[in-house]
């Protein structure tokens, strides 16, 4: 029943095409997520996740079967959808504040610019940086640019929120941080998000389910049952924690390797 569910994703495939060759990046893809729930794609290079977040953002089309959000397909970029790349998705000739404004005036065309502006000033708060609403990016560390985009994501209200490795340059310490930011004001914000990772930690930490991939494939989908809000501190070292953490690595690397031997047999 679609009424179930905010997202799903029918015997999705999708090929690349230029004008000699064409790539199979995604082979009969099929999830269906519950609202409110976070879903974690876990993969290795080139196995096609970001080619997933481009179909459910709407930027690609499926080469055959449907994605559905609230029971309706997807035609295209829409209101109730925001992305958060990996990095260096500011604009640099913007301040923190503006980058933030940007998205609210494209997504809220009504609002006055006061009205605007203490909606981006909330967001930046939430993150942390309402002192630093005035600095532009390259005043900024890779760590508060980061946070000035998940500000800029969160600010457009969207019910969905996509995000594709958005920590993946950032150091370990502050990518705990935002990694425990971002599952708390998911939360709060009662967000449905797909998040692109290929580090089996931070899927365990943000996931309520966590979709391995292997190339153009699922290979399996692990419900991650850990109550929320989650410290790393207090899973690592308890016996489910490790026991899942070892099944993940072992589904994650078998399709490295795999991918490396075929690499070495090609
Ligand atoms: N524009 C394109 N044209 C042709 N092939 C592409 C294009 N974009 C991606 N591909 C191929 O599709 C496959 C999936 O790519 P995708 O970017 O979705 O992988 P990914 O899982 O996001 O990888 P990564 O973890 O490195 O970001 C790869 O083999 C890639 O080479
Ligand atoms: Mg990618």
């Amino acid at each position: 029943m679609s009424d179930n569910y905010k997202i799903q994703i029918k015997d999705v495939s999708f090929e690349y095409k230029d004008n000699k060759e064409s790539f199979y990046a995604l082979d009969n893809i099929n999830i269906d997520i519950k609202e409110g729930e976070f879903v974690c794609l876990l993969g290795s290079s080139g196995c096609g996740k970001s080619t997933l977040l481009s179909l459910l953002n709407g930027l690609n089309k499926p080469k055959s079967g449907e994605i559905l959000i609230d029971g309706k397909p997807i035609d295209g970029p829409g209101k109730d959808r925001a992305v958060v790349f990996q990095q260096y998705s500011l604009f640099p000739w913007l301040t923190a504040k503006g980058n933030v404004l940007f998205g609210i005036k494209q997504s809220k065309k009504k609002y006055k610019k006061k009205e605007r502006e203490i909606l981006a000033m909330r967001y930046l708060e939430q993150v942390g940086l309402g002192a630093s609403a005035d600095k532009y990016p390259n005043q900024m560390s890779g760590g508060m640019q980061q946070r000035v985009a998940v500000a800029r994501g969160l600010a457009l209200e969207a019910e969905i929120l996509l995000m594709d490795e958005p920590f993946g340059a950032i150091d370990p310490k502050l990518r705990l941080e935002l990694q425990e930011l971002v599952s708390k004001l998911s939360i709060e914000n009662k967000k449905t998000v797909v998040f692109v990772t290929h580090d089996v930690d931070e899927a365990i930490l943000l996931a309520d389910r966590i979709v391995v991939m292997e190339p153009q494939k699922i290979r399996a989908i692990v419900p991650v049952k850990f109550s929320h809000p989650r410290k790393r501190d207090d899973l690592v070292g308890k016996e489910e924690y490790e026991k899942l953490h070892r099944q993940l690595i072992s589904l994650f690397y078998d399709n490295v390797l795999d991918n490396i031997y075929e690499e070495v047999a090609l």
